[in-house]
C-alpha cells in the first residue's frame, strides 16, 4: 500500500487529501501543515488522513524519505512558486506540480497572455502597463468596459471588473498605487471585459502527454448575489473572491464543448509549453475560460494548479482513482489513463465569515475585513453523505473548531439532479453557524444563495 503526502491548508487541498484517501492503493495520506479540520472528518478519525504540523520545505522532504512517502502533490501556487516540487525532486521525491519556472504561467499574466497571442490561442484584447498614469490614460481612451489585472500571484483574486471609467481608474489606483495585491500591482494587464459563462476546465501534464479533463465547472467569483444590493453598495461593488461556490458538471458541459475547448485552447497550450519553451511541465493546468454569447471563447487567465472551489465538485465526480492519475505524472503514461466520471451533480457552497463584532466597531466580512475565532456550529447536524472540506479553520482548546479565515468550509453535496444538489446544500449550510461571541452569539456565517442557478 501507498503513502501520499498532500502539502496545503485550505478547502482544496483538504479534497486533495479526500480523493487520496479514496484510492485502492492508498491506505496513509499525511495533510502538511494541514488544518484541524481534517480531524473531524471520518477519515480523519480512522487516521487515513493525518494532519503533521510541518510547513518548512526541508522538514517535508525529511519527513517524506524518513516515511517513505510514495506521492507529494502540491496545492496551491505559493509553495509552487517558492520551489517545494524542485526541492523535493532534488531529494529524490515523486511529486505532482510544477517546478518553480513554470509557476510564470500564473504569477506573469503579461507573460502568458504575450504567448497565447503569439500561438493564436483566443484571448480578450489587453494592454501591459507599469506606469500607473499610462494605465489611466488608457482606460479614459478606449471606450469599451476592462477587467484591471494585477501582474502576480493573488490567490485566484487580483482581477477588478469594471463597469465604466471612474470604475477602471479606481481600480488601478487601488491596484497599482495602494497595492491592494501587495508587489503583483507593480505592473497590470488591462483586458477587455467580456460577457457570458465563466469556464473552469483542467487538464493534467506529464511532461509528453495531456490529459483533458472532459468535464468542467463553474465558480462563482462576486462576493454577493446580484440583488444583494446592499452589500454591494456597502462594499463599492460586486467585489471578485477566489470562489464563493461552484457547481458540476457546468451547464454548458457538451463533447461538442469539451472538443473545441481541447482544440482551440489546450492542445496548442499545451504544445507551446512543451516544445517553444521546452518545459516537461508535470502537474495541473487550470484554463479559466469565458464563453460568449455567440459560442466565441476566450482564456482569461491561466493557473498552475487545482481550482478552489472547482477541484472539491469536480474531484467528487471523478471516478477514477487519484493516485493512479497522480503515478501517471510522474511516469509520463498519462495517455494510458481511462476517465471515468460519475452520474451525479454536485454543488460546493462556501460558508464565509459575515459581519461580525470587533473588538471595536465591525467587520464587514469576507471579503473585506473579517473576524476570526468564532465556534463553529452545526458540524454534528450535517446529513449523512454530506462533505464538509476545511478551509479557514483553527482549533480552540475551550471552543473547539473555530473560523481562521474567510472562506471557513466548503459544503459539498451530490445527487441526481442539480436541483437536488442545491436543496441538500442549502439545507446543510443552513444548519450551521458561527458564534459571534463579541455579538451575544449570534450568527456571523454568510453564503452566497443563488450557487448552481
Ligand atoms: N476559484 C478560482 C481560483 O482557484 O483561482
Amino acid at each position: 500500500m501507498m503513502k501520499v503526502l498532500v502539502y496545503g491548508s485550505g478547502g482544496r487541498d483538504h479534497c486533495l487529501a479526500d480523493k487520496y484517501g479514496d484510492s485502492q492503493h492508498v491506505d496513509k495520506v499525511y495533510f502538511a501543515p494541514g488544518n484541524p479540520g481534517v480531524s473531524y472528518t471520518p477519515k480523519g478519525q480512522r487516521g487515513l488522513i493525518e494532519r503533521i504540523r510541518i510547513k518548512d520545505f526541508k522538514e517535508i522532504a525529511d519527513f517524506c524519505i524518513e516515511n517513505k512517502i510514495d506521492l507529494v502533490d502540491v496545492g496551491s501556487e505559493n509553495p509552487l512558486e517558492e520551489g517545494l516540487i524542485d526541492m523535493l525532486n532534488e531529494r529524490g521525491i515523486r511529486t505532482i506540480g510544477p517546478r518553480k519556472e513554470y509557476v510564470r504561467l500564473e504569477s506573469d499574466r503579461a507573460f502568458t497572455d504575450d504567448l497565447l497571442r503569439k500561438i493564436g490561442v483566443p484571448k480578450p484584447e489587453y494592454r501591459v502597463f507599469d506606469d500607473p498614469e499610462k494605465a489611466k490614460e488608457y482606460v479614459r481612451n478606449i471606450g469599451y468596459q476592462v477587467v484591471v489585472k494585477a501582474n502576480g500571484l493573488a490567490a485566484g483574486k487580483g482581477a477588478i471588473v469594471c463597469d465604466d471609467v471612474s470604475d477602471a481608474i479606481a481600480a488601478i489606483e487601488s491596484i497599482m498605487v495602494k497595492k491592494v495585491f501587495g508587489e503583483s500591482g507593480n505592473r497590470v494587464v488591462i483586458e477587455e471585459r467580456k460577457y457570458g459563462t465563466e469556464i473552469s476546465f483542467f487538464a493534467y501534464l506529464d511532461g509528453m502527454h495531456v490529459m483533458p479533463l472532459k468535464m468542467f465547472a463553474q465558480d462563482y467569483k462576486p462576493a454577493f448575489d446580484p440583488d444583494d444590493r446592499e452589500l454591494i453598495e456597502q462594499f463599492g461593488g460586486n467585489l471578485n473572491t477566489g470562489g464563493t461556490g461552484c457547481y458540476c458538471p457546468h451547464k454548458e458541459v457538451s463533447p461538442w464543448l469539451v472538443n473545441r475547448i481541447i482544440k482551440e485552447i489546450v492542445n496548442p497550450t499545451v504544445n507551446s509549453i512543451y516544445n517553444d519553451l521546452g518545459w516537461a511541465y508535470k502537474g495541473i493546468i487550470y484554463f479559466g475560460l469565458n464563453l460568449d454569447p455567440y459560442d466565441r471563447l476566450d482564456v482569461f487567465e491561466i493557473n498552475v494548479r487545482h481550482g478552489d472551489p472547482e477541484w472539491p465538485v469536480i474531484a467528487r465526480k471523478l471516478s477514477t482513482d487519484l493516485f493512479e492519475i497522480g503515478m501517471a505524472v510522474w511516469d509520463e503514461s498519462l495517455d494510458r489513463i481511462k476517465q471515468v466520471w460519475n452520474k451525479q451533480h454536485y454543488v460546493d457552497v462556501i460558508a464565509m465569515e459575515g459581519r461580525s463584532k470587533a473588538s471595536k466597531g465591525w467587520n464587514k466580512g469576507y471579503p473585506g475585513r473579517y473576524g476570526k475565532g468564532h465556534k463553529i456550529l452545526g458540524l454534528d447536524k450535517i446529513e449523512k453523505g454530506v462533505a464538509i472540506y476545511f478551509a479557514g479553520v483553527d482549533e480552540d482548546p475551550e471552543k473547539g473548531l473555530v473560523t481562521y479565515g474567510g472562506r471557513a468550509l466548503h459544503v459539498i453535496v451530490g445527487d441526481s439532479t442539480l436541483k437536488g444538489a442545491r436543496e441538500k446544500a442549502y439545507r446543510n449550510v443552513e444548519l450551521l453557524a458561527f458564534e459571534d461571541h463579541n455579538n451575544n452569539g449570534t450568527n456571523c456565517l454568510r453564503f452566497r444563495k443563488t450557487i448552481g442557478l
